[in-house]
């Protein structure tokens, strides 16, 4: 498909290349959606084949962000950059900041924070040409680590998909199956092993696994996670794992956890809804990293109205599993319907005139 023909059939808005010879910056910039507020997203830096494939990435991903935030119930649009670099051996100040100055250009309608490949300290040099940055570290002034807010997001939807699963959103005694046990996992399983959860843990880490025994959990293989004897499976580390090869292993009636993109394709949703498990989606459960970042958007951060607002997925997880059990539909479906419906409600009302 040409481009603007993809950007026409998934309403993106505005794609931005950017070139800067001096510092070899080469760069894409997608905003997908402003209904809500300004497009929100990281920047990635990878050193991608192709500039189409950096550029179906960034559209990907962009529109990825509008839902996230807007079923969170945030006032941001979905935007998402990305630097075709290697983020070990092509990072530089010059580089970081030229981009910084592209986003500038943007004038507020782009705000950048970190993803794959870049970190805090690569923000504060992109802060160094513009205001339109999010998620400093906590020495800058920002609001710091987000897996801290997404481990909190995760045992929420936990406990409301433990609700509807168990009737009750105790977790206490359950057995949660974490694969991944880098930073996301380890702030969940604190929340989880204050309400004596019991967990099982795998990383192809062996560092992370360490980590975990340290804490006195349980570890098994990373090929033998799926088949866990569990209540709740929580993919904590990469996409694509809940797959026709990997659901018939499951023994759990939850699958909720922090990884991007678990379902490998929709027909996956439709596989776990048929055999009665209870799936939260993605994007609804992983998105305190968003909230958290968000409550820096208008000047100083503030902790406690991040954690309050991160607190609140465990009511849009509800709201989740109520439209999919009226509409009929798997959950992954239903979380885009709420995302969905709430931006075409907001745009219904733009045709109001507002005299500015
Ligand atoms: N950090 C955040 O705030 C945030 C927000 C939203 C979503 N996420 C998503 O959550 C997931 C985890 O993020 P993180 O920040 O904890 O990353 P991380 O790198 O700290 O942890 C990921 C862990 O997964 C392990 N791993 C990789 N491949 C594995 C495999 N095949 N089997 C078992 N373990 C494996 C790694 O060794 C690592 O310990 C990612 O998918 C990320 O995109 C993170």
């Amino acid at each position: 498909m040409e481009i603007l023909e993809q950007m026409g059939a998934e309403g993106h808005e505005q794609l931005v290349a950017v070139s800067d010879n001096s510092s070899g910056l080469k760069a894409i910039i997608a905003i997908h959606d402003t209904t809500l507020g300004p497009a929100c997203g990281g920047t990635r830096i990878w050193p991608y084949e192709s500039e189409q494939e950096a550029i179906w990435d960034a559209l990907r991903l962009s529109r990825a962000m509008t839902y996230k935030s807007a079923a969170a119930d945030l006032p941001l649009g979905g935007g998402k950059g990305v630097i075709i670099a290697d983020s070990h051996t092509g990072k530089t100040e010059a580089l970081l900041r030229a981009y910084g100055r592209f986003v500038d250009t943007l004038g507020g309608r782009y705000l950048t924070t970190t993803d794959v490949g870049s970190t805090g300290r690569d923000l504060e040099y992109v802060k160094q040409e513009t205001d339109y940055v999010v998620g400093l570290p906590t020495t800058a002034g920002g609001s710091g680590d987000t897996s801290i807010m997404t481990g909190l997001g995760i045992y929420m939807g936990m406990k409301a998909c433990a609700k509807e699963a168990w009737g009750s959103d105790s977790l206490s005694g359950k057995t949660v199956a974490m694969q991944g046990f880098g930073k996301v996992a380890t702030f969940t399983a604190h929340h989880l092993m204050k309400e004596d959860a019991k967990l099982v843990v795998t990383d192809v880490y062996e560092g992370a696994l360490d980590r975990a025994r340290d804490l006195g959990l349980a570890v098994v293989k990373p090929e033998d996670i799926y088949g866990v004897d569990c209540d709740i499976f929580a993919p904590c580390a990469l996409g694509g794992v809940i797959n026709p090869k990997t659901i018939p292993q499951l023994k759990c009636k939850v699958v909720a956890g922090g990884a991007n993109n678990q379902l490998l394709s929709d027909a996956d949703a439709d596989d776990l809804d048929r055999l009665g498990i209870v799936y939260a989606p993605d994007y609804i459960i992983n998105s305190g990293g968003i909230i958290n970042v968000e409550s820096e958007v208008d000047g100083e951060y503030n902790a406690d109205r991040a954690r309050e607002k991160t607190e609140r997925i465990y009511e849009i997880m509800e709201q989740v599993l109520a439209i999919a059990k009226r509409e009929e539909i798997p959950s992954a479906k239903a979380a885009d319907r709420l995302a969905e419906d709430r931006l075409d409600s907001v745009r219904s009302i733009r045709r109001v005139y507002r005299h500015r």
